[in-house]
């Protein structure tokens, strides 16, 4: 496992135990002790009373209002919206552990080293044709949209040229072979051979989210018919709806400022940045996904978008506004007047105006509410009508009872219609969905309770894992068998036993992830007695073997041959036996 900068986990054990989990978090928010806790107001909500408790003993956190909890990394990680790598960075610094990483890799299959090669090599070719003569032209063009040479080397703009196959053959040199050329979108084969995909095009790179190329758009700059922008197929390692166009670069200053801007098209990337602007991103044209959402969310706490000012800039608005609703965040919006997008705005009115929409946008609801208003004559009922519950609509998407309210307020003003109506209306379609993240009610049945239980203890003591080892062959319920055996495979490869440790070990795991959480909240007392711990074991057994049982029989139905029909009426007559041997 120990392999030069890749980070162990004795390691990042180490760290974890070199930091106390109440004084990093009270660094970030102000921590009252109560009891054997800490409690504070949880950041990962909007809330104003303590609901988050920090437990010393145990090394975790947890929020009983919204569920979030975990380890110090979670804690970091989510606060900071950094990654699990930088979360282990900051604190082996607040732990004065000196981290030999320089970057974190990760680890990734060596699958598709070769396109990253690939790529690689055509993105040299291209930048290097740029500074060649044939890319007079090109670079007129682009001085002329006042992209300048160093901007041309800051986004690493490339160019292809007039001839078909330099790259091609460039890249059969180098001896790469045909079928992985055709596969990278780079190369395309006819009736005369092998040829390359761009010529004569300006091509601007596009990274994925660690920084390496994973393909080219490719801008016409002189006048032609052909489309506008070319892009690379979506290959094994360039899928476009998991990515934003300069999010790689623009990270670090998102997080920095706390605020990330989204825009349509990398030109408008490339010229906010020409200003000083560059904590920007962009969706390069196409209807924002559930990935890139999450990924927005993780930048910063405040999202901008700044699209198109045309209608499909107010369109493609609306659609991403939903998309990061539905992950629980509000953006704001700044609109461009005239039809212009960002890259246009900036060019006719200048960085200094620019700013200052970037600085006074507007609230969602504010605009939706305009967008909505349009085209309605409201001296016509059936406008009225439609405007009154396309607006309550987007009401039941809104959590904050504030804003409710004050939403009603203006719609009751603008249609003359009561508040209470509009209000009995609202209650009418507002959806019974439950806070995303609140925790499910677990309880369940007794022998559910008795899993649950036992994994609790388990978590506390390597004499519960010992028990469970002897005398638990089988959990019925999927996600906790998992869970215990993870449990039991922890304890196996480190001899100890620890929640905090334990949330490291299996946080790639969602669906662990999540069972353990609830599990947590159970918050049952400290102690245990050897007999409660027998009495969960028992339960389980005796679970297991209904369970087994009732397959059993379900088999016995369906089977037509009686011999094996007899085999499995006996299988279930020793399953029943070893039941009451218990
Ligand atoms: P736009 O048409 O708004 O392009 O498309 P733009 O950013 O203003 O580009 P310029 O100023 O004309 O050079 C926005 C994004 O949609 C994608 C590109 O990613 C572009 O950045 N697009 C657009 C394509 O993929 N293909 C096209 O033909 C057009
Ligand atoms: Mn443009």
């Amino acid at each position: 496992m120990e392999n030069g900068n890749q980070l162990s986990e004795q390691q990042i054990q180490n760290i974890r135990e070199s930091v106390d989990i109440v004084d990093i978090i009270s660094g970030y928010i102000p921590l009252v002790s109560k009891g054997k806790s800490f409690f504070g107001v949880c950041p990962f909500h909007d809330d104003h009373s303590p609901s988050m408790s920090v437990s010393r003993e145990k090394q975790i956190y947890r929020c009983f209002s919204c569920g979030a909890g975990g380890n110090v990394f979670n804690f970091v990680m989510n606060y900071e919206n950094i990654n699990f790598i930088e979360a282990v960075k900051i604190l082996a610094n607040k732990a004065g552990i000196p981290l030999q990483i320089a970057s974190y890799q990760a680890p990734k299959s060596k699958k598709f080293e070769a396109y990253y090669e690939v790529y690689d090599l055509a993105h040299k070719f291209y930048q290097n044709n740029m500074s060649t003569s044939m890319a007079k032209e090109a670079k007129e063009y682009l001085n002329k949209r006042g992209i300048e040479t160093n901007i041309i080397k800051e986004f690493e703009i490339g160019l292809s040229l007039k001839n078909t196959e330099m790259l091609t053959k460039l890249l059969i040199k180098k001896g790469y072979d045909t079928n992985l050329l055709l596969k990278t979108g780079l190369v395309n084969q006819n009736e005369y051979g092998l040829h390359d995909i761009y010529y004569n095009r300006i091509l601007f790179p596009l990274w994925d989210l660690e920084g390496r190329v994973v393909g080219f758009s490719g801008r016409i700059y002189q006048n032609s018919d052909t489309s506008k922008y070319v892009n690379t197929k979506e290959t094994d390692v360039f899928k476009k709806g998991e990515l934003l166009y300069n999010y790689h670069r623009a990270k670090n200053e998102a997080r920095r400022i706390g605020q990330v801007i989204v825009m349509e098209g990398f030109m408008d990337v490339i010229r906010a940045y020409t200003v000083g602007i560059e904590h920007v991103v962009a969706t390069m044209g196409t209807a924002v996904t559930k990935q890139q959402a999450l990924l927005l969310k993780r930048m910063a706490k405040e999202i901008i978008l700044c699209f198109d000012g045309d209608q499909a800039g107010e369109k493609a608005t609306i659609s991403c506004a939903n998309e990061l609703l539905e992950i629980g965040v509000t953006p704001k919006v700044v609109r461009l007047e005239d039809n212009l997008d960002p890259d246009e705005y900036i060019l006719k009115y200048g960085k200094e105006q620019f700013l200052r929409k970037l600085e006074n946008p507007m609230q969602l609801m504010d605009f939706k509410l305009k967008y909505l208003k349009q085209k309605k004559d409201f001296n016509n009922s059936q406008d009225i009508a439609t405007y009154v519950n396309q607006v309550l609509n987007e009401l039941k998407k809104v959590d904050d009872p504030v804003l409710r309210q004050l939403t009603i307020q203006k719609l009751s003003v603008e249609t003359n219609l009561e508040e209470s109506f509009l209000k009995e209306q609202l209650q009418e379609i507002k959806p019974k969905k439950q806070i995303e993240s609140k925790p499910k009610n677990i309880k369940q049945n007794k022998y559910q309770q008795a899993e649950q239980n036992l994994i609790y203890y388990m978590l506390e003591s390597t004499e519960v894992i010992q028990l469970y080892k002897k005398h638990v062959t089988y959990m019925p319920t999927k996600e906790y068998r998992m869970l215990a055996m993870q449990i039991a495979c922890f304890y196996k490869d480190y001899k100890f036993i620890n929640v905090a440790d334990f949330i490291t070990y299996i946080q790639n795991d969602e669906v662990l992830t999540k069972t353990l959480n609830d599990i947590l909240a159970l918050d049952l007392k400290e102690n245990y007695t050897i007999d409660e711990i027998m009495d969960y074991i028992k339960n389980i057994h005796e679970y297991g073997v209904k369970f087994q049982c009732e397959r059993l029989q379900e088999m016995m139905q369906m089977e037509i041959d009686p011999m094996k029909k007899a085999e499995i009426g006996q299988k279930i007559v020793d399953l029943r036996k070893t039941e009451m041997i218990r």
